[in-house]
């Protein structure tokens, strides 16, 4: 409480003062504007959806989601029709305020899918019985094969804009809806969403099934609408957190997730009250195309986090820290979308420093920069930007902008200004935009207003619009120095120079100086010199995914023929695409072995990566 106190009064003066200044995006007026995005048919300026309640039955069978959607809506007095985002969504029948209406579906775009427009007549509530389509980009539905429990397994990814493969509704992430559900399930399985779940073991239908009910009483945007099918129990881990997953996995998870609980205890400390009541985490099976995904209340998470030792929690600090930057404070469009992977990449470094300690946070810092570095050398200058102008394809833009860019301008700010002034800013922008969109520009007046405060000297050493707007990295920023590195080049030398793979101090290194050392290593090395890595560091199936993957990338681009069967099975056993997608890549750039490796295997495991991923990788692997 205390805490709390003198936080709150260090910023107290300048909120007093200049409120009226500052730009309140989508603040208590349901319709207040909101910036253009360009990847929603929605005109939400007209009409609006509030709320989405859903009773949809899954059918394992058919591959669908099918029942009704019914839709609350604000609307401007004069609006005759609403228009929602939908792909490929079979529309059976629609009604505004009990009576059937008449609608339109636009052309369908590969990614934006269609416009769905419909008659209000004056309505404010309609209802939409649907169903999904079998290849719905959101969803992925598992043969028992591919889950460890051999049953099937039903997940949906919303971010960015796939939820309209299966709810009709806005789906653009500056509008925020309530939502409540009803999902009948085969009887053997259970359902969980990033909702309160009403019926904890689902209730008995007439047809033998099972209903589950939950409800998110917070507005969300609607990428973070989110469902997971399969046999899942519970495992706690403190009093508000725990771990979802399959019966065989749950220990390992509650395991590797044990500092869950104290996550909270530094987030809140730092950032203000967790305002999603529980925080749960869904461990998927292994084909969820991401390392997590920030659900609210339940994030989900890839299984390839599991390390048996704790060593890759970031990843949980990451997706835990969104419920403040993201969930909270959410970017209004996809184009700031640094706002949400930036600032929460920050305070995952944060989190990391309160429980690990600094020099743990200082060698994420230096990896990211390294990432930086190499994404300045190879990403277009718009790519370089924080704030995306015009439309940046997904080819060029780079997590190491958005996330390590974004992070690394929010600790420019705070080397600064200051620890105690950038906590105590940062803790009232969550408050003072709670549940609310953000854009680049009303976050930088809201710093002027309520940091800068007319102060050219600091205006200039700051170099914000420079941060924000330009491409590369502003002379301000400061390279990490972490200590648990300074060893790390000589080791590699030696090892070029001839030295045995044993010379290094392996077995004492924690896993980001196993990266360091695989990453710094050339990229060219003959084939004897990645034989005793190999042998020594028995790298081929190493427990640890990161540090697996960085030894497969390596012996890929070096034509490693021996590693074929451990790039194989890599490909095969897990669908994370940021894993995914660069060995398919490297296999591509390497003449006839390398391409007909990645044909081969992906003819094979292309069915069981979720579409996302596919989508990725058909460009990649392109046939003979
Ligand atoms: N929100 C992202 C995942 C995402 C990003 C999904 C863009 C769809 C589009 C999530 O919070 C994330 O950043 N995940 C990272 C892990 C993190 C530790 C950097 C991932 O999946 O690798
Ligand atoms: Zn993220």
């Amino acid at each position: 409480m205390l805490r709390r106190t003198l936080l709150q009064s260090a910023i107290a003066a300048p909120l007093l003062t200049s409120c009226a200044t500052t730009p309140q995006l989508g603040a208590a007026d349901p319709m207040a504007p909101l910036p253009h995005d360009t990847s929603s048919y929605a005109r939400p300026d007209e009409a609006r959806v509030r709320h989405v309640s859903l009773d949809l039955t899954a059918d394992f069978e058919r591959k669908a989601f099918h029942g009704k959607a019914t839709l609350d809506i604000v609307a401007r007095a004069d609006a005759q029709e609403i228009v929602l985002d939908s792909k490929g969504l079979i529309i059976q029948r629609i009604r505004a305020g009990g009576r059937d209406t008449t609608f339109t579906l636009g052309d369908n775009h590969p990614t934006k899918g269609a416009a769905l427009t419909i008659q209000l007549n004056g309505a404010r509530q309609i209802e939409i019985d649907y169903e999904s389509a079998p290849n719905a980009s959101a969803l992925q539905w598992l043969e028992p094969a591919q889950t460890a429990s051999n049953k099937r397994f039903l997940f949906s990814q919303g971010q960015a804009i796939h939820n309209r493969s299966w709810i009709p509704t806005q789906d653009s992430p500056g509008i925020r809806q309530t939502y409540d559900a009803r999902i009948v399930v085969p009887s053997d399985l259970k359902a969980v969403m990033s909702a309160e779940t009403l019926t904890p073991n689902g209730q008995a239908t007439a047809d033998g099934k099972r209903a589950y009910r939950f409800r998110m009483p917070q507005p969300i945007p609607p990428y973070l609408i989110a469902i997971a099918i399969g046999d899942l129990v519970h495992g706690d881990v403190g009093p508000r957190t725990g771990v979802y997953a399959e019966p065989s996995v749950i220990e390992r998870g509650v395991y590797e997730c044990a500092d869950m609980e104290r996550m909270m205890d530094v987030a809140e400390s730092l950032y203000g009250p967790y305002r999603w009541g529980r925080y749960d985490v869904l461990i998927l099976p292994p084909s969820f195309p991401y390392g997590g995904m920030e659900n609210p209340r339940l994030t989900f998470l890839t299984p390839t986090f599991l390390a048996g030792d704790r060593s890759l929690v970031s990843l949980v600090a990451h997706e835990l820290a969104h419920s403040w930057s993201g969930n909270l404070v959410t970017n209004a469009v996809w184009a700031d979308g640094w706002l949400n992977e930036g600032f929460t990449s920050y305070i995952e470094g944060r989190i990391g420093e309160a429980l690990f300690g600094v020099e743990d946070a200082r060698m994420a810092q230096a990896l990211a920069w390294a990432d930086i570095q190499t994404a300045l050398g190879t990403v277009s200058a718009d790519g370089q930007r924080l704030h995306w102008v015009g439309e940046v394809s997904a080819n060029e833009n780079s997590s190491a902008i958005t996330y390590d860019k974004g992070a690394t301008f929010l600790r420019t700010i705070e080397g600064i200004i200051g620890r105690d002034r950038i906590d105590a800013y940062l803790r009232s922008y969550f408050d003072r935009y709670a549940f609310q969109p953000m854009t680049t520009q009303a976050f930088l007046a809201d710093f002027r207003t309520h940091v800068v405060r007319g102060d050219a000297n600091l205006e200039s050493r700051l170099m914000l619009d420079q941060w924000a707007y330009e491409p590369g990295i502003p002379s301000n920023a400061v390279a990490p120095q972490a200590e648990g590195f300074s060893e790390i080049p000589n080791y590699v030398q030696a090892f070029v120079d001839g030295g045995p793979a044993a010379a290094a101090p392996w077995e004492m290194w924690n896993t980001m100086q196993r990266q360091r050392y695989l990453q710094t290593l050339p990229r060219t090395l003959p084939a004897e010199r990645l034989q005793e890595l190999q042998r020594n560091l028995a790298l081929d199936n190493i427990g640890n995914m990161e540090v697996r993957f960085d030894w497969l990338i390596l012996a890929v681009r070096n034509g490693y023929t021996p590693s074929e069967a451990a790039v194989e099975t890599f490909l095969t056993t897990q669908g994370r695409g940021k894993f995914i997608r660069p060995i398919y890549r490297a296999l591509m750039d390497q003449g006839d072995w390398g391409r007909g490796v990645a044909r081969r295997v992906y003819a094979r495991a292309r069915p069981t990566y979720h579409p996302i991923v596919q989508v990725g990788v058909d460009r990649i692997v392109t046939p003979a």
